[in-house]
């Protein structure tokens, strides 16, 4: 008997769309399954105003093929310099959803991002009394603190402060790592929500490490023990409405992952839906997908669910490409170490 499972469509909560002949290659990977995604504004150079969001969202509709829908829902990347009155400007009218904090050189195209959170309190407070969500990436770039604590620091460091400071301040903690972060959520009351990957459900540090090095698996924030791993898949399985999708599917071309200085970024764009499919089903929770992919996002973000459904289908593995071509180079899929039984129809 064939199993199958119809969903609202899901969305993207954290994605990495790039520009040009990358945006190109990877933008249908998304618009096959997704609706809606939160696009990245960590371009080089990062995209800090609505006029550039603006632009970049026309970009993106531009580079979209012909009978495919998504829509691009902008972030802007916040930096020192920022205007408090262009930020609310740009979520009233619509030019962005949501303003991206990066702690300067916590990851990729970081290096404009914030240093000193005081700087930004005025960018901050704004957002608070219009409602305008933080996404945040969580890590402490100081040298001292092991890549591996860098969230569970960044909590007690950077957010819990936050958050004591500016209460009204709706915040993401993006692509959370730790069973930290997740008790965070739990216990932090009216707190924050928190996004969670693909991959980190998927891989733990003895991924990357094991038996030779695997740049594939390499991304910010790196994956960690199993222990957390576990606490991601009870997390996202959970039905708790504080978690949700998103991917940070993050596309580097192959020659700038495979080298002796390799960029983070797990490309998951392409199999998403059919990996975390296997997730649930394997927790016995297939039926809360549909809130976890579709249904949460939304809530927390004030949109209503996509009125349309995707239908997943229990077969023979589903073969998907190594690699995509990208006028850029070629981008690796994720591989998640097992065969994937779901396609969508
Ligand atoms: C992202 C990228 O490549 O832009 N990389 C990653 O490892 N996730 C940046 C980010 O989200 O940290
Ligand atoms: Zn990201």
């Amino acid at each position: 008997m064939t199993q199958t499972l119809t969903l609202r469509r899901p969305d993207d909560w954290h994605l990495h769309l790039r520009d040009g002949a990358m945006l190109e290659a990877v933008l249908p990977e998304t618009a096959r399954h997704f609706a809606r995604a939160i696009v990245m504004p960590n371009l080089v150079p990062p995209v800090v105003t609505a006029k550039q969001a603006n632009d970049y969202r026309e970009r993106i509709l531009k580079a979209l093929p012909k009978g495919m829908s998504f829509t691009p829902l902008m972030t802007l990347y916040l930096t020192e310099a920022t205007d408090p009155e262009d930020v609310t400007a740009a979520f009233a009218n619509g030019f962005a959803t949501a303003v991206k904090l990066y702690p300067a050189g916590a990851t990729t195209n970081s290096a404009s991002g914030v240093r000193d959170l005081d700087k930004v309190m005025p960018v901050l407070e704004a957002m608070a009394e219009i409602g305008m969500p933080l996404c945040v990436h969580g890590e402490v770039t100081d040298p001292a603190v092991d890549i591996f604590d860098r969230e569970a620091v960044f909590i007690d460091r950077v957010l819990e402060p936050l958050r004591r400071r500016l209460p009204g301040l709706k915040v993401v903690m993006e692509h959370v790592t730790t069973q930290e972060a997740v008790a965070y959520v739990r216990t932090a009351d009216s707190g924050p929500v928190a996004t969670i990957t693909t991959h980190h459900l998927i891989i733990n540090r003895n991924h990357i490490l094991v038996g030779g090095i695997r740049p594939h698996y390499y991304c910010l924030p790196v994956a960690k023990r199993e222990l957390h791993r576990l606490a991601l898949r009870e997390a996202a399985t959970s039905g708790d409405a504080r978690f949700f999708l998103g991917t940070d599917s993050a596309p580097h071309v192959d020659p700038l992952k495979e080298c002796a200085c390799g960029c983070a970024g797990c490309f998951t764009a392409t199999n998403t839906m059919s990996i975390l499919a296997h997730v649930f089903e394997e927790m016995g929770r297939l039926d809360r997908l549909e809130g976890f992919a579709s249904l949460n996002g939304p809530a927390f973000y004030g949109l209503p669910a996509n009125a349309d459904r995707i239908t997943l289908v229990k077969g023979a593995p589903v073969p998907y490409p190594a690699k995509i071509e990208t006028g850029a180079g070629p981008v690796t899929v994720f591989d998640p170490g097992f065969p994937l039984h779901w396609h969508i129809e």
